[in-house]
């Protein structure tokens, strides 16, 4: 069996207390690798690494850090294939999910490796003669980088590649559901010749190696994507100790179906917004607010297309959709249907886990729709799973006010063909992200990856602004007069 280790210093190691757990397929069950599980003094070495490696990075051109990625991006493109297939083992989204999660990881690294070349400051000019104002870009320091099982790839590419490029070093802790992912990709970076320390990786528990990376005095910044009550206490503990933290937690987005719509185009957005990736995605449409001059048809017709959809092994390329990633996560999603049906849901199709034959081996949940009205606790809450509400609404103003009416604000969107209509929901929707005439998933990298609300602490991964999380602007003062001036004074 496949063994993986920490990363520390530049070197593949067990941990030091010699514990280890597996990661295994959510499809069939089967165990693909014996990770090492980390501790405190692991981290404590990590960092160790992270602060004596800072110095010489710190003075790396930053276009050469720049060039470092751009090999870490080809070694990616080079073995999309395998490492998509690798996704699909480990964390269970279909095939081409699994090669759109690395496609992802190579697209951001090649955009944030130009950043190398950017890392903007200002010039200006000085109340007073003979001088001059400008910021320059330093790195933050040591950055811990905490990152979810739902895009083993993407997002961690998204915080490493960022923080990398500023001449921060790294400790990495990935989610316990994919370590043979971050490994491999932590891998990759070695490869593109990353010097020792630089990055680091410490695979474990959140409670040991998460809690001592958000503890740890000498990481200054934390770049934390997860669930909102682990964002809650990540953000608390980080705040005693004058942390910057970057959070991207929960959502609830909504997809509006107006009367106007181009049905057909809309249904397929609903489908692989919902359902695709299980429904595990932060971007995922989980309610879908329906005009109701339209809504028997769209409602009709969701129903027959969500009950053809083919669940399965998603390394089967005819299957729509695989299991979801892991106990815990069926647990949490079945829980949800059964609480939906408590309140009051229609439960219109779908919401059984599926256990007949070789479905048994794995965490296989039928693509679930509930008719429901606004104002429920699955109309509300985060489920993360593939069950999508379907809600009636009167008028724009209404599915504006329940789009709105939720605690979370990461993706949204409008299906219109009235083109003032759709402006005005850009202007409308509480979210950091809105799509017209498309899905609330497949967000861009070269954008701002943002939610307000709870959903983050208005901290933006991707695009040009994900430097902004990882630099320190310094203001810098020359005054090339040769004499003592005074600002303020000297008039
Ligand atoms: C996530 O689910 O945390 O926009 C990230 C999307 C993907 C990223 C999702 N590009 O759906």
């Amino acid at each position: 069996m496949r063994e993986c280790g920490l990363f520390i210093n530049g070197e593949w190691r067990a941990s030091s207390s010699k514990d280890t757990f597996e990661t295994t397929n959510p499809a069939t069950g089967e165990v693909l690798a014996k990770c090492a599980s980390g501790n405190e003094a692991d981290v404590a070495m990590a960092v160790d690494a992270a602060a004596t490696s800072f110095a010489d990075w710190k003075r790396f051109p930053a276009p050469k850090r720049g060039e470092i990625l751009l090999r870490a991006a080809s070694i990616l493109r080079q073995r999309k294939k395998s490492l998509g297939e690798m996704v699909t083992k480990e964390m269970g989204k279909v095939l081409a999910e699994g090669e759109g999660d690395v496609q992802e990881a190579i697209d951001f690294l090649e955009y944030i490796a130009g950043e190398g070349r950017r890392m903007l400051g200002e010039t200006t000019t000085s109340e007073l003669p003979g001088k001059r104002c400008m910021t320059v870009r330093q790195p933050a320091g040591i950055v811990g980088c905490i990152t979810p099982w739902n895009f083993p790839f993407a997002v961690p590419s998204w915080k490493l590649g960022a923080a990398l490029i500023a001449g921060n070093t790294v400790v990495f802790k990935p989610s316990s559901l994919t370590p043979l992912c971050a490994a491999a990709l932590v891998e990759i970076f070695q490869e593109a010749g990353i010097p020792p320390g630089v990055l680091n990786m410490v695979t474990g528990a959140a409670q040991t190696v998460g809690q001592a990376i958000v503890e740890e005095e000498r990481i200054r910044v934390l770049s934390f994507t997860g669930g909102v009550a682990a964002g809650r206490d990540v953000y608390s503990r980080a705040a005693k100790k004058l942390k910057r933290v970057a959070l991207e937690l929960g959502s609830k987005n909504p997809l509006i179906v107006m009367d106007d719509a181009d049905i057909d185009l809309a249904l397929e957005g609903i489908l692989f917004g919902a359902f695709g990736t299980a429904g595990q995605r932060c971007t995922a449409t989980s309610r879908v607010l329906v005009h109701e001059k339209v809504y028997k048809e769209v409602m009709e017709r969701l129903v027959r297309r969500t009950t053809s959809l083919k669940v399965g092994d998603p390394l089967d390329r005819g299957v729509d959709m695989g299991p979801v990633c892991g106990r815990e996560q069926e647990l949490r999603i079945l829980n949800y249907i059964d609480l939906g049906v408590q309140e009051g849901a229609r439960l219109v199709c779908g919401g059984k886990k599926l256990k007949e034959g070789d479905y048994g081996k794995g965490f296989f949940i039928e693509p679930t729709l509930f008719e429901a009205n606004h104002g429920l606790r699955i109309t509300k809450e985060e489920i993360f799973g593939p069950v999508l509400s379907v809600i009636k609404i009167g008028s724009y103003e209404e599915a504006i006010h329940v789009a709105n009416d939720v605690d979370y604000g990461l993706s949204s969107s409008i299906y219109t063909r009235d083109i003032n209509k759709a402006y005005r929901a850009i202007d409308d929707l509480d979210a950091g992200i809105t799509y017209v005439n498309a899905p609330t998933i497949g967000a861009e990298v070269h954008l701002p990856f943002v939610g307000v609300k709870n959903t983050g602490n208005g901290a933006r991964e991707a695009g040009s602004a994900a430097i902004e999380e990882f630099t320190e602007i310094k203001t810098v003062f020359i005054d090339y007069s040769g004499r003592l001036q005074k600002a303020q004074i000297d008039r």
